[in-house]
């Protein structure tokens, strides 16, 4: 007999407390709350309790939830075994790595991989190297501590109940850990290579709102790493137009090495604050999702949508494909949706859809419980939390009950940059009209899922 074991996200919403926390400054500020569903709490009064809503620090669930624990068999903290030959300092970022392995949580993590999970992954990494780097002054791993370091990183959090695959689930190997192409990797030579106040003065506090749109740290970032990248070979440090492919590989590689210098003039947790607004502007430029053939859209909305029903069929379940797929941010869901317009107008599909089916955002993010809630996560970066009575739970932006928009011909596609502006602020809703561009405008809901694990025999 085989045993096969399922698992199933569920979300009951009459079951969980819905804090809805409204801080529009002003009275006009409304909320539609006919399409929330569930007991819903309005404090006005919430800004008391919540985080001020500077972006710096990712909004933390604070939510317990109800749900006995499905978790429980999972939560063994199984020794790891370990190689010995790590050089890491794994107690420098002890606490750093209990969050990564509650972001890449078993089951979870594919399903939150490409915002949450492999993020703190990467930045766990990077700042474990940087943190080392203190004591051994070099900013990478050669070939076989690598292999070491990467399969020791694993078993730790694997111990602390990660995900087993999440080298195939945010392709990471032991080459990330190395120097890969870039020729610095010395602190001594590193510091007399960069101007590192200029690297540390644009890095040091970011804001991961203005960051998206300004780059300041980006651009010295790059800077930083163009500079260590023609140490290499004069033949390879041309500039302007004609840059070689291998010279890009090398400023990429380079790149690493200038975050984890960073990571290393920073105490573990601020270095992850910068780390992930870094990695936080890429996240939400661009949709994750896959797009399936959309032959059966096409068939059913062609000829100027001659019958709706067919048509509006047709969109929800190519929809409801997507769905399946991950959680997504509110600004990637926007990515997604013009995504998928331009492909549904490739193919003579020009109406717009999205209005004629009732699409919205959140459409294009997984679907939790039988309530059909989706969840669409916070586009600033946010962590999962455990409770081991409850399970785990991440923050879903309440910025999801808006009309997926249908980009009008004439108007030019906004760019991220002008999108990271308005967050956290709502993308355009009529409902909340008033509330648009105003960064004290913050709604969550905070949803904690559980898993329910099924043993089918
Ligand atoms: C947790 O520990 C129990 C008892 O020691 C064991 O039966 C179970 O298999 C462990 N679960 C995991 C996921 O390791
Ligand atoms: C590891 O990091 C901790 C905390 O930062 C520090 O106290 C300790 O000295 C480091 N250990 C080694 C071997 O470098
Ligand atoms: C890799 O680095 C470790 C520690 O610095 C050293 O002991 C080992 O000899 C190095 N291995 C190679 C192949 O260079
Ligand atoms: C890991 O290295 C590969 C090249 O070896 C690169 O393509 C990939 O982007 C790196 N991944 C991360 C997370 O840095
Ligand atoms: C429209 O499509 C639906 C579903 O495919 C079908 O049941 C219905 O008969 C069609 N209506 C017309 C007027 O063709
Ligand atoms: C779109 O319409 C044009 C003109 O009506 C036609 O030539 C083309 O084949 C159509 N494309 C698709 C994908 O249906
Ligand atoms: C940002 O938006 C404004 C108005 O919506 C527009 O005029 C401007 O060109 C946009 N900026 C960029 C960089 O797209």
């Amino acid at each position: 007999m085989k045993e096969r074991v399922f698992f199933k996200l569920t979300v009951n919403i009459s079951l969980l407390q819905v804090f809805m926390l409204s801080l529009c400054v002003h009275e006009s500020c409304s909320i539609d709350m006919n399409n929330l569903g569930g007991p819903l709490l309005v404090d006005k009064q919430a800004d008391a309790f919540l985080p001020k809503i500077s972006p710096i620090g990712a909004p933390q669930p604070f939510l317990p939830l109800l749900a006995p624990s499905p978790l429980a068999p999972f939560t063994n903290a199984s020794v790891p075994k370990l190689s010995g030959l790590c050089t890491l300092n794994f107690t420098a970022a002890e606490s750093l790595m209990s969050v990564t392995s509650i972001d890449c949580w078993s089951t979870f993590a594919p399903l939150l991989a490409n915002v949450i999970c492999c993020p703190q992954l990467e930045a766990t990494l990077t700042i474990l190297i940087g943190q080392t780097s203190k004591y051994t002054d070099v900013l990478a791993l050669n070939g076989t501590l690598a292999k070491d370091c990467l399969s020791d990183v694993e078993q730790i959090l694997v111990g602390q109940g990660a995900s087993n695959t999440l080298r195939q689930i945010c392709a990471i190997r032991s080459s990330n850990l190395t120097e890969a192409s870039c020729p610095v990797k010395g602190v001594n030579e590193f510091l007399s290579t960069v101007d590192t106040p200029k690297v540390l003065a644009a890095c040091e506090k970011i804001d991961p709102v203005k960051e998206c749109c300004e780059q300041t740290c980006q651009n010295a970032i790059s800077e930083a790493a163009t500079k260590l990248a023609s140490k290499g070979s004069d033949l390879l440090s041309l500039d302007g137009p004609n840059i070689l492919p291998e010279h890009s590989t090398r400023i990429d590689d380079c790149k690493s090495i200038v975050m984890r210098w960073l990571a290393s003039k920073f105490d573990p947790s601020h270095a992850k604050k910068v780390l992930r607004g870094l990695s936080n502007c890429n996240i939400n430029k661009v949709c994750p999702l896959v797009f399936p053939n959309m032959r059966h859209v096409s068939k059913g909305c062609g000829n100027g949508i001659s019958n709706k029903t067919a048509c509006c069929d047709a969109m929800e379940s190519y929809v409801s494909h997507l769905q399946k797929q991950s959680f997504i941010t509110n600004l990637q869901a926007l990515d997604c949706a013009a995504k998928l317009a331009m492909k549904l107008k490739r193919s003579n599909i020009t109406q717009d859809v999205y209005s004629l089916c009732h699409i919205s955002l959140r459409d294009f993010s997984l679907q939790v419980g039988n309530e059909e809630v989706g969840c669409l996560l916070p586009s600033l970066p946010s962590d999962a939390t455990l409770d081991v009575t409850s399970g785990i739970s991440f923050v879903c932006d309440l910025n999801d009950n808006i009309a997926a928009p249908w980009p009008s011909t004439s108007q030019v596609a906004s760019s991220s940059c002008n999108k990271s502006i308005n967050i956290p602020a709502l993308p355009a809703a009529a409902s909340v009209q008033s509330c648009l561009y105003s960064d004290n405008v913050m709604i969550f809901l905070l949803l904690a899922l559980s898993m329910v694990l099924m043993m089918l025999l």
